[in-house]
């Protein structure tokens, strides 16, 4: 997919840089013409030969230093880019792009481009979470830019934390997503929900469920990575969101419920991968509650079924699919809440299998349509199980609203 597209590769100055000569080298193998701009900086960590070596192309890192009389190598770099990856790249960087500076060959670079980038941010835990770097990101992702997600893990600084870059392989499959389904879900909007809820019994303790949010999160970058306009309402998570994408935090069944009814007509598709509470404490105390006697006996209500609202809301035009947490009978319990909510998809988590199921990196999937077992998924990244889930999907949206209009 990436055969003769012409990539440009920037590099900037963290200890991840060492990374971008495995990328460089795979981007190169999968058939793309990369051009590598380094900062100066990243010259600090990796040297341009290597660079240059593994794209078989020069290295650029002076503005001034213009090696061919008869272009401006930032203006020719990026007129003649396909796509551009920022990888590793820095908070500093980020914030170059986020505001406009134009002071190095790689940011005046990237002001000149028009073609579609990519950010593989890396950095300290606590500088990918400052405000400013949060917001410049945010500001990034509604120009258009994607992102790819640091991995969690050590990192140099010795924290075990978020903010270690993407794997290569990561890096080039977000790359060769965009260049297979780019454009797949351009000019669509998507409504995902991710997460486990939280019930309040009282200030200081609540209800919840094992949910990460993992595979809502999965499903959200996924689909910005093919073009879509993603909102993500999270409940109770235990990873950070991904960025480019807007998220509304709705923490209760009942908050879940107001922002996603809000949020649905304007919906082409909606993922309700969140494990919503089907039960919720009867009354909330407002003081916390003091112990007394020998046991204590809760009272639960049910909450309102989302997904089965949304199914009653439903258009013809607009595609719903629902997620269920299975350990036995699969198909009867995916075809009962597919007919029963209305959904046009169904994946089903195995949750007794190993790998499959809440909180782990990958996910086993059965997707079940009206007729059936449409696909059995095998064992992937909870990211593979979402492009795959989202081709599907895809597939459907083309036909949506022809067979029920
Ligand atoms: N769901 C919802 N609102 C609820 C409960 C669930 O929208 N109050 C959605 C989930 O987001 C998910 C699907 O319904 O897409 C899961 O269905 P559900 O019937 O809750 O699955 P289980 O909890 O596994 O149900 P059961 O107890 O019937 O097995």
């Amino acid at each position: 997919m990436m055969q003769g597209k012409t990539i440009l590769l920037g590099v900037t100055g963290g200890i991840a840089a060492y990374k971008a000569a495995a990328l460089c080298s795979r981007l190169t193998q999968a058939g793309a013409n990369v051009h590598v701009i380094m900062t100066e900086a990243a010259t600090k960590f990796i040297t341009p030969l290597t660079l240059q070596t593994l794209s078989r192309n020069a290295v650029h890192v002076d503005t001034f230093d213009e090696r061919d009389p008869s272009v401006v190598s930032h203006i020719d770099l990026a007129d003649h880019a396909d796509f551009v990856v920022i990888a590793p790249a820095t908070a500093n960087a980020i914030a170059k792009l986020a505001g406009g500076f134009g002071d190095d060959m790689l940011s005046t670079t990237l002001l000149a481009a028009t073609c579609p980038i990519l950010i593989a941010p890396a950095m300290n835990v606590h500088m990918y979470e400052h405000p400013a770097v949060v917001r410049n990101m945010e500001l990034l992702a509604s120009r258009g830019v994607m992102f790819v997600e640091p991995g969690t893990g050590q990192l140099a600084c010795g924290y075990v934390a978020k903010g270690r870059l993407a794997e290569p392989e990561d890096i080039v499959a977000a790359v060769e997503q965009w260049f297979g389904r780019g454009g797949l879900l351009k000019g669509k909007k998507l409504l995902v929900t991710a997460g486990g809820t939280i019930e309040r019994l009282d200030p200081v303790r609540y209800l919840t469920n094992d949910s990460s949010g993992k595979m809502g999160f999965a499903i959200a970058e996924a689909a910005s990575l093919m073009g879509a306009e993603v909102t993500l309402v999270a409940g109770r998570v235990s990873v950070k969101p991904p960025a480019g994408v807007r998220l509304i935090e709705a923490p209760s069944a009942a908050e879940m419920l107001e922002a996603v009814t809000a949020l649905f007509p304007e919906a082409d598709l909606t993922v309700k991968a969140a494990a919503v509470a089907d039960y919720r404490p009867l009354a909330v105390s407002e003081h916390k509650m003091k112990k007394s006697g020998d046991k204590l006996i809760l009272e639960l209500e049910r909450t309102t079924d989302i997904l089965q609202t949304l199914g009653e809301m439903k258009q013809p035009h607009q595609l719903l699919v629902g997620f269920a947490a299975e350990t036995e009978n699969l198909e009867q319990y995916a075809m009962d809440k597919l007919w029963r909510k209305n959904c046009d998809l169904v994946a089903v988590n195995p949750v007794n299998r190993p790998g499959a199921g809440f909180n782990g990196d990958t996910n086993l999937l059965f997707i079940y349509d009206s007729n059936g077992l449409v696909e059995e998924l095998p064992l992937l990244s909870k990211r593979e199980a979402a492009r795959r889930l989202l081709d599907i999907a895809v597939e459907r949206l083309k036909d949506v609203g022809r067979d029920r209009a």
